[in-house]
């Protein structure tokens, strides 16, 4: 049975609006479920942790079921489920935290792919603490990440490598199995961004090799909360400034503050939703995550063969990146107008694409582009059917010079 796109577009309420939305990769609409689920917790209670009634345990559940969410849709330990306002947030928080550690002489690797809430955080710890940084290079033409200059890099004393798992641009899929063994065998420890990747397809922490995997439920139909999951041990050994009256366990040393509870609620909700996305799906819920979003996926990358074939028979259309694994992302220009000016043209016609750089810092401005403002952005995510599509072809065809 082909995926049921129509079942899924009828869970998400904000997508009756008759917009083709193919605004996706900078965050997705939420299903029903998922605003229910945040509504439910503040209308059951919601209290502040350790207090000795029932509003404050329902807290510490929500909590725990959190962890237990972003830890199933990443492979990942619950204990180990690092809870935050966002990637970046949580980037710079980690980046102080194992900075402490570095000092001259030491290495840094980032890459030029990377969105720069995986570029910035380690380049500016690493200048703090007199470390270098090193930088892996994207091949212009393909929009690959190539993993053998890794060699190279690693040649000296690195502490970390940072790496994504998919561009939020290109949709480049680099082999980050292969890069993060590198890493490990010249004794760096690894940070993979998969903001992008866990919208687009199963993730497994172990498999990517990933020390430390960070997500961001926006990114993936739930709210503006953001995760990294990594080994417990790992984080134990980590010693984040904090307040001398927060708890110093491990991962709640790593967090600031007053956690928005009823959003924990909505983060369940969306990862109960992907496990769901295939209907035969069956087993555990980690299972049914990761045959729901292979399933996905699918569905997913057989548009964008339509999408890219679409794109490639404009000539005014000039598109980045040919890598052969990558998400459903286009990312393109039209001759004779501004990134901006094509999206607002498309927004006339009710489909909402991205324009600008979208914090692909490095490699915007290798590509030559970023001082232009960026290109048009167009991805896909599971809610996207046919129809989106042809209304983006469309809209463009009328945008020939
Ligand atoms: C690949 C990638 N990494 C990191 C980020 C930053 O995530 P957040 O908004 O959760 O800080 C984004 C957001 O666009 C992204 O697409």
């Amino acid at each position: 049975m082909a995926f049921d796109v129509a079942r899924v577009r009828a869970a998400y309420p904000a997508l009756a609006d008759g917009d083709a939305h193919l605004d996706g990769a900078a965050g997705t609409q939420v299903p029903a479920a998922v605003a229910d689920a945040i509504a439910g917790a503040w209308r059951a209670g919601i209290g502040n942790l350790g207090g000795a009634f029932p509003g404050s345990e329902r807290s510490r559940r929500l909590v725990a079921e959190c962890r237990r969410a972003f830890a199933d849709l990443v492979g990942g330990d619950p204990g180990g489920v690092v809870l935050g306002p966002n990637m970046t947030t949580l980037t710079y928080r980690l980046a102080g935290a194992l900075a402490a550690a570095w000092g001259p002489g030491d290495e840094v690797v980032v890459s030029r792919l990377d969105h720069d809430a995986n570029v910035r955080p380690w380049v500016q710890a690493a200048a703090r603490a007199g470390a270098t940084v090193r930088w892996a290079e994207v091949d212009l033409a393909t929009g690959e990440l190539p993993a053998g200059q890794y060699d190279a890099l690693l040649s000296g004393r690195a502490r970390l490598v940072a790496v994504t798992a998919a561009s939020n641009v290109l949709g480049t899929r680099p082999d980050v199995a292969a890069i993060t063994a590198r890493a490990h065998a010249a004794g760096a420890l690894t940070y993979v961004d998969g903001v992008h990747a866990a919208a687009h397809g199963p993730v497994d922490l172990a498999a990517l090799g990933a020390d430390f995997l960070a997500t961001s439920a926006y990114k993936w139909s739930g709210p503006h909360v953001g995760a990294v999951a990594a080994d417990p041990g790992l984080l134990s050994g980590l010693h984040p400034d904090k307040l001398a009256s927060s708890p110093d366990a491990v991962p709640e040393r790593f967090e600031l503050g007053t956690p928005p509870f009823a959003d924990y609620a909505g983060v369940v909700a969306a990862v109960d939703h992907l496990a769901a996305l295939d209907p035969r799906a069956g087993g555990t819920r980690r299972a049914r995550l990761v045959a729901s979003t292979t399933a996905a996926e699918a569905h997913e990358q057989e548009l964008f063969g339509e999408l890219l074939a679409g794109l490639d028979a404009m000539e005014h259309v000039r598109t980045f990146g040919r890598a052969p694994r990558r998400t459903a992302t286009a990312y393109f220009t039209v001759a004779g107008r501004t990134p901006r000016a094509v999206a607002e043209q498309l927004a006339a016609r009710g489909v909402n694409v991205w324009n600008g750089h979208n914090y692909a810092w490095e490699l915007t401005g290798a590509l030559g582009i970023r001082d232009a403002g960026g290109a048009v952005r167009a991805g896909l995510v599971h809610y996207n059917d046919r129809t989106d599509v042809d209304r983006l072809l469309d809209g463009l065809a009328e945008l020939r010079p």
